[in-house]
């Protein structure tokens, strides 16, 4: 059968990695991007994909970026709420406008409860696509694990694992299992008006921080402090404060659970175990 699957945001790092596992077994001309800038995507134009301009904050390029799609990912954006909120009702208008077939959506994980303050995105999101009536998937991510990059590379410099995030535990999974997952809903059948909480098994900071001494072959120590300490140790390395406020906020959501769900959708939809924390953790950091 002949399908045309859509990109958002393929130029970005989730929506390029998607475009490469699609690229093993779709023919670039069935894939087609919508992207910011066109230019950025040469590669993929040189390689047969059918590279379009659109920008969820330009409507009038949404139309004919999303033409023909029989499937579309559509990418979350970034930025705050209001502006997200905004983009991403255009981009379901503009869906609906073109007749596409089917939306699989990077959500986030529990979108309808989740105390997280981004979830206020997806969960608007989530309503305008129910509310168009086109058949959808919402991939309800949970964290990638490069979210902790920083930390991880202050952690190999030396420094002490900081956290005010207590016992939380958080599905954490590498962004390519992400992306992965996302191609098979793609190019896989039975899809439709489904969510699908992808979590990687569930850990805590204090978990985190082991499977890290495993890789490194030295303890990590950990270090809980409250969020004011927590937001001061940003402040100090350079953080601007809304930066500072949102991921102390982070912290704060995760300390109240709000990314601590079991499930076992991620390894059924990818068709294949996630791929195991700690050989994430090496890759991340070359050992
Ligand atoms: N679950 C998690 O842990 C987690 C972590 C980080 C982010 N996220 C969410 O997942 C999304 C993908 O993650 P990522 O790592 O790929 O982030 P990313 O590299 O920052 O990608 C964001 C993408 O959104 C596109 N975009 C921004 N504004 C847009 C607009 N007005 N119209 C159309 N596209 C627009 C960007 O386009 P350009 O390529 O043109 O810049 C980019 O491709 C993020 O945008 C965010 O919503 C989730």
């Amino acid at each position: 059968m002949w399908v045309k699957i859509l990109v958002t945001g393929a130029t970005g790092h989730l929506g390029s990695l998607v475009v490469e596992k699609l690229l093993e077994s779709v023919a670039p001309g069935n894939i087609a991007v919508s992207v910011r800038d066109p230019a950025r995507a040469e590669r993929l134009r040189r390689r047969g994909v059918d590279v379009r301009r659109g920008d969820f904050d330009r409507p009038e390029t949404l139309k004919d970026a999303f033409a023909g799609a029989d499937r579309m990912l559509m990418i979350s954006t970034t930025g705050d709420n209001e502006t997200r909120i905004r983009q991403h009702l255009n981009a379901v208008a503009a869906a609906r406008e073109a007749g596409v077939g089917f939306i699989a959506y990077t959500s986030v994980a529990n979108a309808g409860r989740s105390t997280l303050s981004l979830a206020e995105v997806h969960r608007a999101t989530e309503e305008a696509i129910r509310r168009s009536g086109i058949p959808f998937c919402f991939l309800r991510n949970n964290w990638y694990l490069e979210n902790e990059l920083g930390t991880i590379q202050a952690v190999v410099n030396g420094a002490p694992w900081l956290t005010s995030a207590g016992s939380g535990r958080v599905g954490w999974a590498p962004r390519r299992d992400y992306a992965h997952a996302a191609a098979a809903v793609l190019t896989g059948e039975g899809h439709e008006n489904t969510v699908y909480e992808l979590s990687g098994p569930p850990r805590t900071y204090d978990d985190l921080a082991s499977e890290l001494a495993a890789v490194l072959g030295r303890e990590v120590p950990v270090q809980h402090v409250d969020d004011a300490a927590y937001a001061d140790s940003l402040r100090k390395a350079g953080l601007p404060e809304p930066a500072v406020a949102m991921i102390v906020g982070i912290q704060q959501a995760i300390r109240q659970g709000a990314l601590d769900v079991e499930s076992e959708d991620f390894a059924r939809v990818l068709g294949r175990p996630l791929t195991p924390i700690r050989d994430a953790l090496r890759e991340m950091i070359g050992r």
